[in-house]
Protein backbone atom coordinates (compact mmCIF):
# COMPACT_ATOMS: atom_id res chain seq x y z
CA UNK A 1 0.00 0.00 0.00
CA UNK A 2 2.79 2.65 0.91
CA UNK A 3 6.40 1.42 0.46
CA UNK A 4 8.37 3.22 2.97
CA UNK A 5 5.32 2.35 5.64
CA UNK A 6 4.19 -1.01 6.81
CA UNK A 7 1.19 -1.38 8.74
CA UNK A 8 -0.27 -3.51 11.61
CA UNK A 9 -3.57 -3.78 11.97
CA UNK A 10 -4.19 -4.55 16.28
CA UNK A 11 -7.00 -7.83 16.00
CA UNK A 12 -8.28 -7.36 19.24
CA UNK A 13 -10.91 -4.94 19.94
CA UNK A 14 -9.26 -2.12 22.19
CA UNK A 15 -12.90 -0.41 23.64
CA UNK A 16 -13.34 -1.45 27.00
CA UNK A 17 -9.55 -2.26 27.67
CA UNK A 18 -8.97 -1.51 31.21
CA UNK A 19 -5.85 -0.27 32.87
CA UNK A 20 -5.77 0.89 36.62
CA UNK A 21 -1.53 2.63 35.84
CA UNK A 22 -1.96 5.53 34.12
CA UNK A 23 -5.44 7.01 35.35
CA UNK A 24 -6.50 10.74 36.53
CA UNK A 25 -5.08 10.70 39.69
CA UNK A 26 -1.79 9.99 39.49
CA UNK A 27 -2.17 12.37 36.64
CA UNK A 28 -3.17 15.14 38.85
CA UNK A 29 -0.04 14.42 41.46
CA UNK A 30 2.45 14.88 38.70
CA UNK A 31 0.69 18.56 37.10
CA UNK A 32 0.52 19.47 40.36
CA UNK A 33 3.89 19.18 40.74
CA UNK A 34 5.38 20.33 37.64
CA UNK A 35 3.11 23.98 38.11
CA UNK A 36 4.74 24.15 41.57
CA UNK A 37 8.23 24.73 39.34
CA UNK A 38 9.45 28.25 38.80
CA UNK A 39 9.70 27.78 35.06
CA UNK A 40 6.44 25.58 34.36
CA UNK A 41 4.25 26.77 31.04
CA UNK A 42 1.81 25.17 29.37
CA UNK A 43 3.03 24.53 25.96
CA UNK A 44 0.71 24.98 23.01
CA UNK A 45 -1.96 23.18 21.08
CA UNK A 46 -1.22 24.55 17.56
CA UNK A 47 -4.27 24.27 15.33
CA UNK A 48 -3.39 23.17 11.31
CA UNK A 49 -6.66 24.38 9.96
CA UNK A 50 -5.66 25.22 6.65
CA UNK A 51 -4.20 21.77 6.56
CA UNK A 52 -6.96 20.14 8.16
CA UNK A 53 -9.30 21.48 5.24
CA UNK A 54 -6.93 20.55 2.34
CA UNK A 55 -6.75 17.22 3.79
CA UNK A 56 -11.07 17.19 4.14
CA UNK A 57 -10.76 16.32 7.97
CA UNK A 58 -12.19 18.35 11.01
CA UNK A 59 -9.14 19.57 12.69
CA UNK A 60 -5.52 18.44 12.74
CA UNK A 61 -4.37 19.49 16.34
CA UNK A 62 -0.30 19.58 17.43
CA UNK A 63 0.99 19.68 20.62
CA UNK A 64 4.09 21.22 20.34
CA UNK A 65 6.55 20.35 23.27
CA UNK A 66 10.09 22.09 21.28
CA UNK A 67 9.60 24.79 24.20
CA UNK A 68 9.33 22.81 27.11
CA UNK A 69 11.20 24.04 29.95
CA UNK A 70 13.81 25.61 27.31
CA UNK A 71 14.78 22.03 26.77
CA UNK A 72 13.56 21.23 23.17
CA UNK A 73 11.60 18.07 24.09
CA UNK A 74 9.28 16.84 26.43
CA UNK A 75 11.29 14.23 28.29
CA UNK A 76 12.07 16.72 31.19
CA UNK A 77 8.54 16.35 32.34
CA UNK A 78 9.16 12.53 32.77
CA UNK A 79 12.82 13.28 34.71
CA UNK A 80 11.35 16.06 36.98
CA UNK A 81 8.63 13.75 38.35
CA UNK A 82 10.91 10.82 39.07
CA UNK A 83 13.03 12.83 40.52
CA UNK A 84 10.94 14.24 42.80
CA UNK A 85 8.92 11.36 43.69
CA UNK A 86 12.86 9.49 44.20
CA UNK A 87 13.52 12.92 46.54
CA UNK A 88 10.63 12.56 48.36
CA UNK A 89 10.83 8.91 49.34
CA UNK A 90 14.35 9.65 50.35
CA UNK A 91 13.84 12.77 52.85
CA UNK A 92 10.37 10.77 54.00
CA UNK A 93 7.84 13.88 52.21
CA UNK A 94 4.38 13.11 50.99
CA UNK A 95 4.65 13.64 47.41
CA UNK A 96 0.80 13.98 47.21
CA UNK A 97 1.39 17.49 49.09
CA UNK A 98 5.07 18.42 48.79
CA UNK A 99 5.80 21.31 46.09
CA UNK A 100 9.19 22.09 44.80
CA UNK A 101 9.78 24.86 46.75
CA UNK A 102 9.71 22.45 49.80
CA UNK A 103 13.23 21.47 48.64
CA UNK A 104 14.91 24.89 48.94
CA UNK A 105 15.46 24.10 52.70
CA UNK A 106 18.59 24.88 52.95
CA UNK A 107 19.26 21.45 54.84
CA UNK A 108 17.88 19.34 52.42
CA UNK A 109 19.72 21.09 49.82
CA UNK A 110 23.07 20.46 51.85
CA UNK A 111 22.22 16.67 51.30
CA UNK A 112 20.61 17.02 47.51
CA UNK A 113 24.31 17.89 46.51
CA UNK A 114 25.63 14.31 47.79
CA UNK A 115 23.01 12.46 45.29
CA UNK A 116 24.02 11.85 41.99
CA UNK A 117 21.42 10.30 39.29
CA UNK A 118 22.67 8.39 36.30
CA UNK A 119 21.03 7.50 33.05
CA UNK A 120 22.04 6.60 29.83
CA UNK A 121 20.47 8.12 26.68
CA UNK A 122 20.04 8.97 23.27
CA UNK A 123 19.73 12.68 23.80
CA UNK A 124 16.34 13.82 25.33
CA UNK A 125 16.15 12.24 28.50
CA UNK A 126 18.86 12.34 29.81
CA UNK A 127 19.00 16.56 29.15
CA UNK A 128 15.67 16.25 31.25
CA UNK A 129 17.50 14.12 33.76
CA UNK A 130 20.61 16.81 33.66
CA UNK A 131 18.11 20.36 34.09
CA UNK A 132 15.90 18.47 36.80
CA UNK A 133 19.14 17.06 38.84
CA UNK A 134 20.33 20.39 38.75
CA UNK A 135 17.33 22.06 39.58
CA UNK A 136 17.39 20.17 43.00
CA UNK A 137 21.15 20.80 43.51
CA UNK A 138 21.68 17.23 42.61
CA UNK A 139 24.36 15.59 40.37
CA UNK A 140 23.98 13.72 37.22
CA UNK A 141 26.02 11.10 35.38
CA UNK A 142 24.78 10.91 32.02
CA UNK A 143 26.12 7.33 29.19
CA UNK A 144 25.07 8.00 25.23
CA UNK A 145 25.28 4.96 22.95
CA UNK A 146 27.66 5.01 20.06
CA UNK A 147 27.34 7.14 16.99
CA UNK A 148 25.71 10.00 19.45
CA UNK A 149 25.90 13.75 18.35
CA UNK A 150 27.88 16.09 19.56
CA UNK A 151 25.38 18.27 19.51
CA UNK A 152 23.20 16.36 21.69
CA UNK A 153 26.03 15.87 24.23
CA UNK A 154 26.49 19.66 24.56
CA UNK A 155 22.92 20.14 24.98
CA UNK A 156 23.17 17.56 27.67
CA UNK A 157 25.68 19.19 29.55
CA UNK A 158 24.28 22.63 28.99
CA UNK A 159 21.61 21.27 30.99
CA UNK A 160 23.32 20.72 33.87
CA UNK A 161 24.95 17.22 33.73
CA UNK A 162 28.12 16.73 36.05
CA UNK A 163 29.26 14.67 33.45
CA UNK A 164 28.77 13.12 29.50
CA UNK A 165 29.88 9.87 27.98
CA UNK A 166 29.13 8.49 24.51
CA UNK A 167 30.42 4.95 24.51
CA UNK A 168 31.22 2.33 22.03
CA UNK A 169 27.62 0.77 23.06
CA UNK A 170 24.01 0.52 21.30
CA UNK A 171 21.03 1.95 23.65
CA UNK A 172 20.23 -1.67 25.14
CA UNK A 173 24.01 -1.91 26.18
CA UNK A 174 24.29 1.76 27.51
CA UNK A 175 21.37 0.96 29.67
CA UNK A 176 23.19 -1.71 31.09
CA UNK A 177 26.43 -0.05 31.86
CA UNK A 178 23.86 2.15 33.59
CA UNK A 179 22.75 0.14 36.10
CA UNK A 180 26.27 -1.30 36.84
CA UNK A 181 27.55 2.05 37.90
CA UNK A 182 24.60 3.20 39.83
CA UNK A 183 25.04 -0.23 41.51
CA UNK A 184 28.87 0.11 42.08
CA UNK A 185 28.55 3.64 43.22
CA UNK A 186 26.05 4.44 45.01
CA UNK A 187 24.26 6.52 42.33
CA UNK A 188 20.72 6.31 41.52
CA UNK A 189 19.37 4.81 38.46
CA UNK A 190 16.69 7.18 36.83
CA UNK A 191 16.20 5.24 33.53
CA UNK A 192 12.74 5.84 30.92
CA UNK A 193 12.08 2.11 30.32
CA UNK A 194 11.36 -0.98 32.99
CA UNK A 195 12.06 -3.92 33.51
CA UNK A 196 11.37 -6.89 35.69
CA UNK A 197 12.64 -5.45 39.37
CA UNK A 198 12.57 -1.89 38.04
CA UNK A 199 9.45 -0.46 37.88
CA UNK A 200 8.76 2.27 40.00
CA UNK A 201 10.76 5.10 38.80
CA UNK A 202 9.92 4.50 34.97
CA UNK A 203 6.13 4.31 36.10
CA UNK A 204 6.85 8.24 38.12
CA UNK A 205 8.57 8.80 34.51
CA UNK A 206 5.78 8.23 32.79
CA UNK A 207 3.34 9.90 34.75
CA UNK A 208 5.61 12.85 34.04
CA UNK A 209 4.18 12.71 30.43
CA UNK A 210 0.59 12.76 31.23
CA UNK A 211 0.97 16.59 31.97
CA UNK A 212 1.16 16.72 28.40
CA UNK A 213 -2.19 14.69 28.44
CA UNK A 214 -3.80 16.73 30.75
CA UNK A 215 -3.13 19.88 29.05
CA UNK A 216 -4.44 18.83 25.74
CA UNK A 217 -8.06 17.80 27.26
CA UNK A 218 -8.12 21.46 28.84
CA UNK A 219 -7.21 22.88 25.79
CA UNK A 220 -9.12 20.79 23.36
CA UNK A 221 -12.81 22.12 25.38
CA UNK A 222 -15.65 20.33 24.16
CA UNK A 223 -13.53 19.29 21.59
CA UNK A 224 -12.35 15.46 21.82
CA UNK A 225 -9.79 13.26 19.72
CA UNK A 226 -10.61 10.67 17.26
CA UNK A 227 -7.44 9.71 16.30
CA UNK A 228 -3.98 10.51 17.65
CA UNK A 229 -0.87 9.48 16.47
CA UNK A 230 2.21 8.81 19.13
CA UNK A 231 5.69 7.99 17.96
CA UNK A 232 7.87 5.17 19.99
CA UNK A 233 11.26 4.16 21.15
CA UNK A 234 10.38 1.52 24.10
CA UNK A 235 7.01 2.77 23.80
CA UNK A 236 6.79 4.52 27.14
CA UNK A 237 5.55 7.78 26.62
CA UNK A 238 3.30 6.40 23.63
CA UNK A 239 1.65 3.51 26.42
CA UNK A 240 1.15 5.90 29.13
CA UNK A 241 -0.37 8.33 27.09
CA UNK A 242 -2.47 5.50 25.37
CA UNK A 243 -3.32 4.02 28.91
CA UNK A 244 -4.77 7.51 30.39
CA UNK A 245 -6.65 8.55 27.13
CA UNK A 246 -8.56 4.97 27.55
CA UNK A 247 -9.28 5.84 31.14
CA UNK A 248 -10.92 9.30 30.60
CA UNK A 249 -12.40 8.26 27.13
CA UNK A 250 -13.60 4.65 28.32
CA UNK A 251 -16.01 3.57 25.96
CA UNK A 252 -15.59 5.59 23.07
CA UNK A 253 -11.64 5.98 22.69
CA UNK A 254 -9.80 7.42 20.10
CA UNK A 255 -8.11 4.98 17.67
CA UNK A 256 -4.54 5.50 18.72
CA UNK A 257 -1.76 4.17 16.26
CA UNK A 258 1.37 4.04 17.26
CA UNK A 259 4.93 4.61 14.94
CA UNK A 260 8.52 3.58 15.36
CA UNK A 261 11.42 3.57 12.83
CA UNK A 262 11.52 0.42 10.42
CA UNK A 263 15.24 -0.36 11.72
CA UNK A 264 14.05 -0.40 15.59
CA UNK A 265 10.48 -1.46 15.77
CA UNK A 266 10.44 -3.75 18.56
CA UNK A 267 6.64 -2.47 19.26
CA UNK A 268 5.65 -3.82 15.39
CA UNK A 269 7.98 -6.82 15.94
CA UNK A 270 6.58 -7.92 19.40
CA UNK A 271 2.97 -7.31 18.48
CA UNK A 272 3.02 -9.54 14.85
CA UNK A 273 5.49 -12.16 16.70
CA UNK A 274 2.23 -12.58 18.82
CA UNK A 275 3.07 -14.71 21.20
CA UNK A 276 2.03 -12.01 24.32
CA UNK A 277 5.74 -11.19 24.98
CA UNK A 278 7.51 -8.14 24.12
CA UNK A 279 10.38 -8.88 21.61
CA UNK A 280 14.17 -6.62 21.11
CA UNK A 281 15.36 -5.55 18.05
CA UNK A 282 19.16 -6.84 17.96
CA UNK A 283 22.34 -5.62 16.44
CA UNK A 284 23.28 -1.81 16.32
CA UNK A 285 19.86 -0.50 14.11
CA UNK A 286 20.41 2.96 12.34
CA UNK A 287 17.56 4.99 11.80
CA UNK A 288 17.77 9.32 11.97
CA UNK A 289 15.18 9.11 14.49
CA UNK A 290 17.43 9.28 17.41
CA UNK A 291 15.09 9.47 20.15
CA UNK A 292 13.14 6.34 19.09
CA UNK A 293 16.19 4.02 18.54
CA UNK A 294 15.70 1.70 21.21
CA UNK A 295 15.24 -1.81 20.80
CA UNK A 296 13.43 -3.56 23.55
CA UNK A 297 9.96 -2.44 24.63
CA UNK A 298 9.18 -0.64 28.01
CA UNK A 299 7.99 -3.88 29.97
CA UNK A 300 5.09 -1.97 32.34
CA UNK A 301 3.48 0.01 28.87
CA UNK A 302 4.35 -3.44 27.09
CA UNK A 303 0.09 -4.41 27.71
CA UNK A 304 -1.46 -1.42 27.08
CA UNK A 305 0.57 -1.49 23.98
CA UNK A 306 -0.70 -4.34 22.83
CA UNK A 307 -4.13 -4.21 23.70
CA UNK A 308 -5.16 -0.69 23.16
CA UNK A 309 -3.67 0.83 20.11
CA UNK A 310 -5.24 0.38 17.27
CA UNK A 311 -2.30 0.43 14.34
CA UNK A 312 1.72 0.18 14.47
CA UNK A 313 3.44 1.30 11.48
CA UNK A 314 7.20 1.02 10.99
CA UNK A 315 8.01 3.88 9.35
CA UNK A 316 11.18 4.68 6.82
CA UNK A 317 13.43 7.42 7.83
CA UNK A 318 11.76 9.37 4.75
CA UNK A 319 8.67 9.78 6.41
CA UNK A 320 10.09 11.37 9.34
CA UNK A 321 12.03 13.86 6.89
CA UNK A 322 8.65 14.55 5.49
CA UNK A 323 7.25 15.52 8.79
CA UNK A 324 9.79 17.76 9.07
CA UNK A 325 9.66 19.41 6.25
CA UNK A 326 5.66 19.79 6.42
CA UNK A 327 5.84 21.04 9.48
CA UNK A 328 8.32 23.53 8.68
CA UNK A 329 6.73 24.70 5.66
CA UNK A 330 3.06 24.83 6.35
CA UNK A 331 0.16 25.14 4.55
CA UNK A 332 -1.47 28.95 3.88
CA UNK A 333 -1.48 30.49 7.58
CA UNK A 334 -0.82 27.63 9.47
CA UNK A 335 1.70 27.69 12.55
CA UNK A 336 5.11 26.96 11.98
CA UNK A 337 6.20 23.77 13.95
CA UNK A 338 9.69 23.38 14.64
CA UNK A 339 9.93 19.32 14.58
CA UNK A 340 13.32 17.51 14.60
CA UNK A 341 13.23 13.65 13.60
CA UNK A 342 11.64 11.68 16.08
CA UNK A 343 8.92 14.49 16.67
CA UNK A 344 7.90 14.64 13.38
CA UNK A 345 7.36 11.03 11.94
CA UNK A 346 3.96 11.05 13.13
CA UNK A 347 3.05 14.07 10.65
CA UNK A 348 4.81 12.45 8.20
CA UNK A 349 2.35 9.25 8.22
CA UNK A 350 -0.79 11.29 8.85
CA UNK A 351 0.14 13.00 5.62
CA UNK A 352 0.68 9.73 4.05
CA UNK A 353 -2.26 7.81 5.47
CA UNK A 354 -4.82 11.29 4.22
CA UNK A 355 -3.09 11.22 0.55
CA UNK A 356 -4.23 7.39 0.38
CA UNK A 357 -7.92 6.91 0.11
CA UNK A 358 -7.88 3.27 0.69
CA UNK A 359 -5.70 3.64 3.82
CA UNK A 360 -8.10 6.35 4.91
CA UNK A 361 -10.64 3.74 4.85
CA UNK A 362 -8.86 1.33 6.99
CA UNK A 363 -8.26 4.11 9.85
CA UNK A 364 -11.78 5.15 9.26
CA UNK A 365 -10.68 8.86 8.71
CA UNK A 366 -12.90 11.25 7.49
CA UNK A 367 -14.21 14.64 7.03
CA UNK A 368 -15.84 14.71 11.03
CA UNK A 369 -12.19 13.36 12.33
CA UNK A 370 -10.16 14.99 14.87
CA UNK A 371 -6.84 14.66 14.81
CA UNK A 372 -4.45 14.40 17.52
CA UNK A 373 -0.08 15.02 17.26
CA UNK A 374 2.35 15.53 19.43
CA UNK A 375 5.59 17.39 18.27
CA UNK A 376 7.97 15.67 20.67
CA UNK A 377 11.20 17.21 20.55
CA UNK A 378 12.21 20.88 18.36
CA UNK A 379 15.60 20.70 16.20
CA UNK A 380 17.50 18.64 18.42
CA UNK A 381 19.86 18.18 15.87
CA UNK A 382 20.12 21.56 14.40
CA UNK A 383 23.02 20.62 11.63
CA UNK A 384 20.78 18.14 10.56
CA UNK A 385 17.59 19.72 10.70
CA UNK A 386 18.82 22.38 8.02
CA UNK A 387 20.06 19.31 6.03
CA UNK A 388 16.76 17.93 6.24
CA UNK A 389 15.02 20.97 5.59
CA UNK A 390 16.63 21.73 1.98
CA UNK A 391 15.97 18.40 0.82
CA UNK A 392 12.61 18.66 -0.47
CA UNK A 393 11.20 15.72 -2.67
CA UNK A 394 7.56 15.55 -1.15
CA UNK A 395 4.66 16.10 -3.56
C1 LIG B 1 11.70 13.17 20.87
C2 LIG B 1 11.24 11.87 21.36
N1 LIG B 1 10.01 11.44 21.01
C3 LIG B 1 9.54 10.27 21.45
C4 LIG B 1 10.30 9.46 22.27
C5 LIG B 1 9.74 8.12 22.62
O1 LIG B 1 9.60 7.86 23.96
P1 LIG B 1 9.61 6.34 24.47
O2 LIG B 1 11.04 5.89 24.48
O3 LIG B 1 8.98 6.42 25.79
O4 LIG B 1 8.83 5.53 23.49
C6 LIG B 1 11.57 9.87 22.67
C7 LIG B 1 12.38 9.05 23.57
O5 LIG B 1 13.48 9.38 23.94
C8 LIG B 1 12.06 11.11 22.20
O6 LIG B 1 13.27 11.56 22.54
Amino acid sequence: MNDHIRILKNKYTVNGYKDSLFTRNEAENAIRFHRSLPCYKETPLKSLSSAAEKYGVGAILVKDESTRFGLNAFKGLGGSYAIFRILCDYFGMDHETSVYEDFLDSDIRKQCEKIVFVTATDGNHGKGIAWAASLFGCKSYVLMPKGSAESRKHAIENAGASSVLITELNYDKTVALAKKLAKENGWILVQDTSWEGYEDTPRHIIEGYLTMVQEIIGQMGEKKPTHVFLQAGVGAMAGGITGYLMDIFKDDPPIITVAEPETVACVYLSVETADGRPHSVEGDPETIMAGLNCGTPCSITWPVLRYAVSFYCACDDCIAERGMRAYAFQEHGDPAVVSGESGAVTYGLLLELLKDRELRNIWNIDENSTILLINTEGATDPVNYEKILCRGDDQ
